[in-house]
């Protein structure tokens, strides 16, 4: 923490802005007066009360997303002095340690909206790529379900964790980004398609791989945990995987990730072989 003696006057921030989806970035520097206490988010929203530059120019407010204020949600991360997290989380008296500029700029795995706000939709289709939910179906009473053991209750409670925030494909080198952009006389329906036909053939990523393992682990989820490690085996599936592990360093919630890739690599290689004794069995 900044020592009281210490603190400054004021600082800087400086910000990679874009002004919409494909159009070209540049920074723009702003200056505040320091407060104790703040945080990335209320920093952004001092600037955005504001809008002006430090040189004195009027300018448009700063746009981000946030939901929780409290690293629950996921959709306040962005890159802050180089590193990839949580700005409701990030401190300024912290981050004034290293200096009286902070740098924020966007993810680089999605395709920014505008600003500091990305679209981390490739994210959610992953997610219903992978089938990322219980298959309970029906809108009365299906009575109690199946008691899951306290060992598996302690395995999936640290994946139940994620909350879908891109830490991980941020610093994954195999997740490229995918950005595409409309086509003249195109409907929005039919671009909406055409992303979502290329993302879902992009790498799921370790957060979905994560949740692989989460849904396979819970007694009625596991119904369906050989469709999920079907769609592991196809393309983007946990193939594209190198192993580097960048992704388990900067998880925010510290979710085992490499534990989860390993798992459902062995998983998948036993479904695949499966899969072709029965397709054996039944050619004879
Ligand atoms: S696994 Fe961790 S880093 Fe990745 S999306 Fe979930 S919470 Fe974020
Ligand atoms: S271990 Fe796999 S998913 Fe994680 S960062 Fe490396 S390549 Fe990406
Ligand atoms: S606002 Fe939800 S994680 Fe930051």
């Amino acid at each position: 923490m900044i020592a009281h003696a210490n603190k400054p006057k004021t600082f800087y921030v400086k910000i990679l802005r874009q002004d919409g989806p494909g159009k070209p970035s540049y920074w723009q520097r702003f200056e505040l007066d320091y407060e104790p206490e703040l945080n990335v988010i209320s920093v952004l929203q001092k600037i955005a009360a504001k809008a002006k530059t430090s040189s004195g120019q009027k300018t448009t407010p700063v746009c981000w997303d946030c939901g929780c204020l409290e690293e629950v949600c996921g959709a306040c991360t962005m890159i802050i002095n180089g590193r990839v997290r949580q700005s409701c989380s990030a401190l300024v008296d912290k981050l004034l340690e290293d200096g009286l500029e902070i740098e924020l700029r966007p993810m680089t795995k999605f395709p920014v909206v505008r600003d500091l706000f990305v679209d981390r939709s490739r994210m959610f289709t992953a997610l219903k790529k992978i089938k990322g939910w219980i298959p309970a179906d029906g809108y009365y009473d299906l009575g109690p379900g199946p008691k899951q053991s306290r060992y598996d209750q302690e395995v999936a409670y640290p994946l139940s964790e994620c909350m879908t925030c891109g830490c991980c494909v941020e610093a994954c080198p195999q997740y490229g980004k995918i950005e595409l952009t409309q086509r003249s006389g195109e409907s929005d329906e039919a671009f909406e398609d055409r992303k979502t036909d290329a993302y879902t053939s992009g790498f799921v990523g370790p957060a979905a791989i994560s949740q692989v393992v989460l849904f396979n682990l819970h007694p009625t989820g596991k119904m369906i945990a050989r469709d999920r490690l079907d769609v592991m085996a196809q393309e983007g599936g946990i193939q594209i995987c190198g192993n580097a592990q960048n992704c388990v360093a900067v998880c925010p919630k510290k979710i085992p990730l490499t534990m989860s890739i390993g798992k459902i690599g062995r998983q998948t290689t036993f479904n695949t072989l499966r899969r072709w004794f029965d397709r054996g069995a039944k050619a004879h």
